[in-house]
């Protein structure tokens, strides 16, 4: 038990006695945070208790003002994860801030991760001065509005499909002062590809399920020497494999000559599932 005025140090911890120790042991002690809201996953087995757990999770970190429990994966070409509020104020509508940048965001409406800033912060320093960036799969605007607060990019092109996503990029390139430097466009990249014909420096691809159906496309709108850094989900004991085989077989088709930068795991995605980026030039 916590000593009674003191705030808990963890879940787990604020959990204690409200839970049995088989129930504690079932937990899922992680979760994301998406500016006041927190994401969890509750097991089946705990489903009766999910109020309990929600209360818990929001008494031992305050600044969390809402509880949403994840109801299915993230699915469909919009990568949309359905939510359901659990605990605290009944909203979805959220902002979250990283490196400085200020996200609205509508959890359960459109994709959005926290777990990807890092990645965020190693390209924008990447970027040179003067380059144009393709900003494929663009969701709520997080890839390019970090490029353009932290790198001397000249302007990205942000594609995005899905028109709420769209209508909250656009929102979040004005809210974070950058409408002079980035180009939202509503659209598939498929179709919005040839009209960036040779044009980009770098183009970002954060769709690692399903991203390498846009490989053409990516050789479509790189000038000489763009650099791509592709996402791709993998078996943890070969991960790179399928996703190098790819980029070789489009890198024919095309004509063009590329080269490995740099391989990198990114997160844990399941027991045998990993994320991991490919960084490679197209000449
Ligand atoms: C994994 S999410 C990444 C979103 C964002 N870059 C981030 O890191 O938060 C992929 C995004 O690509 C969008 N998308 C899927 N297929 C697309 C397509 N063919 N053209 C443009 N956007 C697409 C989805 O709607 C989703 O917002």
């Amino acid at each position: 038990m916590v000593a009674k005025g003191r705030k808990p140090r963890s879940l787990k911890e604020a959990l204690k006695g409200k839970l049995s120790k088989k129930e504690l042991s079932e937990l899922v002690t992680s979760f994301d945070v998406i500016g006041s809201i927190a994401v969890i996953e509750i097991p089946d087995s705990l489903l009766k208790k999910k109020k309990t757990i929600a209360k818990a999770l929001m008494q031992a970190n305050t600044h969390i003002k809402t509880v949403a429990r994840i109801k299915g994966k993230h699915s469909g070409k919009f990568r949309v994860r359905p939510v359901e509020i659990i605990a605290g104020k009944k909203t979805t509508l959220t902002e979250h801030k990283e490196h400085g940048c200020r996200f609205k965001v509508q959890v359960g409406k459109m994709f959005f991760s926290p777990r990807l800033s890092h990645e965020r912060e190693r390209i924008a320093k990447l970027i040179r001065k003067g380059e144009v960036v393709g900003a494929f799969f663009a969701g709520v605007g997080p890839f390019p509005i970090v490029f353009a607060k932290h790198s001397p990019m000249k302007k990205a092109h942000a594609i995005e499909l899905n028109p709420i996503a769209y209508m909250f990029l656009k929102e979040n390139i004005a809210l974070n002062k950058c409408t002079h430097r980035i180009q939202p466009i509503l659209g598939d990249v498929k179709k919005i590809a040839p009209k960036l014909k040779g044009k980009c420096n770098r183009i970002v691809m954060p769709l690692p399920k399903g991203g390498e159906h846009f490989l053409d496309s990516a050789f479509i709108a790189a000038a000489s020497n763009c650099v791509v850094h592709f996402y791709q989900f993998g078996p943890r004991d070969s991960p790179y494999k399928e996703a190098l085989a790819k980029i070789k077989t489009t890198a024919k088709k095309f004509n063009r000559k590329t080269r490995v930068i740099r391989k990198k795991r990114v997160r844990s995605f399941s027991p045998k599932t990993i994320q991991v980026v490919i960084d490679f030039k197209i000449y």
